[in-house]
């Protein structure tokens, strides 16, 4: 089957996330500015992503901070649609240390949350001065733990399968510009 005859529809444009990522540039950079680095003005900010969805995300928003960051990658993967829902491994830590330092979290997607829950106590144990997560998608409809997100892209109430723009089904359709939701059928098969 070709790409867009396994795609139901395109749900978010290349250019509106273009222009989101950045509106959410310039709301963290002024964020920042007012009250994170104004107390460590020398420092660069650590933006740390969760591979592999989030690279083209946070590739596409770092570059238009308006302050010095670092970046690094964690990578965990996910038993969440085997018989242990919400077991993770962590296959990449941090390799930054970042005890002391502000911290910027940039996801893809936020689903049930357990992800997100994980790599929050995960960082928190390393003490590091400030703590905050962006993301470019909120899925909240099939969310089982709270998770706080400081910075959301798009909210898509739908209980629909993304793919593009760092988001895969089975390590496919990653590179796709844009958000589209895969047709069920798809899945099943
Ligand atoms: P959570 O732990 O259920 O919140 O899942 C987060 C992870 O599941 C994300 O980082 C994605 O890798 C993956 N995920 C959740 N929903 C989708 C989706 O709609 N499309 C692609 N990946 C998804
Ligand atoms: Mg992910």
């Amino acid at each position: 089957m070709s790409t867009a005859a396994e795609l139901a529809k395109i749900v978010i444009a290349e250019r509106e996330i273009a222009e989101r990522v950045k509106e959410l540039a310039a709301q963290i950079s002024a964020d920042y500015q007012r009250a994170v680095l104004i107390n460590r003005p020398h420092e660069p900010i650590v933006a740390i992503g969760l591979l592999r969805g989030a690279i083209f995300f946070m590739t596409d928003l770092i570059r238009q901070l308006d302050f010095p960051v670092e970046y690094d990658f964690i990578w965990v993967s996910s038993y969440k649609y085997a018989s242990a829902p919400g077991k993770l491994e962590l296959l990449k830590d941090v390799d930054i240390p970042i005890e002391g330092r502000d911290v910027l979290v940039v996801e893809d997607i936020v689903d049930t949350g357990h992800t997100l829950k994980y790599i929050k106590q995960l960082l928190l144990e390393k003490r590091p001065a400030s703590l905050k997560i962006c993301c470019l998608i909120d899925k909240p409809a099939r969310r089982e733990v709270k998770v706080d997100i400081d910075y959301v892209g798009f909210t898509v109430e739908e209980n629909v399968f993304l793919v593009g723009y760092g988001l895969d089904y089975a390590g496919r359709f990653r590179n796709l510009p844009y958000v589209a939701a895969l047709k069920p059928e798809v899945i099943k098969s």
